[in-house]
């Protein structure tokens, strides 16, 4: 073991590009005990007021990681729409409320977060079952699927209005 080929502390590496052989931590880490749990990242809320912004960076990584977890995780009940149509309800579970209402468009991020992590009536709860970071893609997600049943034109960027609204040439439906 003295004599086996190993990194040590601080040492240089001919493997990762930057030529060191110790790798800056992965976002989100958090050293054993450290874990702080009034961290708003970790509650949805500050000083007693939910999150009006998501905390982590929104691109579209974010989007298709929040994707992938709703319809693994919120789409048995919820359905993968967020109409409530879900799987659970055909096997005798409660009818979950539309994810498309006025109400639920209006809350605050945080508030869905706080959802998702302490459950809602007959709701169970999913924090140990998806992570801080997931929760916030799910809510994410779930502002998108919104926003898909609640667009307007001026929604869509310019260049695709365009296209959008001039007729198409030749071959698609009239
Ligand atoms: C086992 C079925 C089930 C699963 C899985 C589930 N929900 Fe729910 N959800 C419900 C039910 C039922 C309600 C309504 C509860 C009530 O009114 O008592 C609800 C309510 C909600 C609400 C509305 C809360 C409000 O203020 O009206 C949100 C938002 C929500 N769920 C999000 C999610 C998300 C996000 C996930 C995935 C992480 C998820 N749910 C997973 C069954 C489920």
């Amino acid at each position: 073991m003295q004599d086996m080929p190993k990194y040590k502390p601080l040492g240089a590496s001919r493997f990762f590009a930057d030529g060191r052989n110790s790798r800056p931590l992965p976002r989100g880490v958090i050293a054993r005990d450290e874990l702080d749990e009034q961290d708003p990242a970790h509650t949805g809320a500050k000083s007693g007021v939910f999150l009006e912004t998501i905390p982590e960076p929104i691109d579209e990584s974010l989007l298709a990681r929040g994707r992938d977890r709703f319809d693994i995780y919120c789409s048995p009940c919820h359905g993968r729409l967020g109409d409530g149509n879900g799987m659970i309800h055909q096997r005798g579970f409660w009818i979950p409320p539309t994810l498309h209402t006025d109400r639920l468009r209006n809350v605050p991020p945080g508030y869905i977060f706080q959802v998702i992590s302490n459950g809602y009536g007959a709701m169970p709860d999913y924090r140990n079952q998806v992570n801080a970071q997931d929760r916030w893609a799910i809510v994410a997600y779930i502002r998108a699927l919104q926003l898909s049943r609640h667009a307007t034109v001026n929604d869509i960027p310019e260049a695709a209005r365009t296209q959008l609204t001039q007729p198409s040439s030749g071959g698609g439906a009239k």
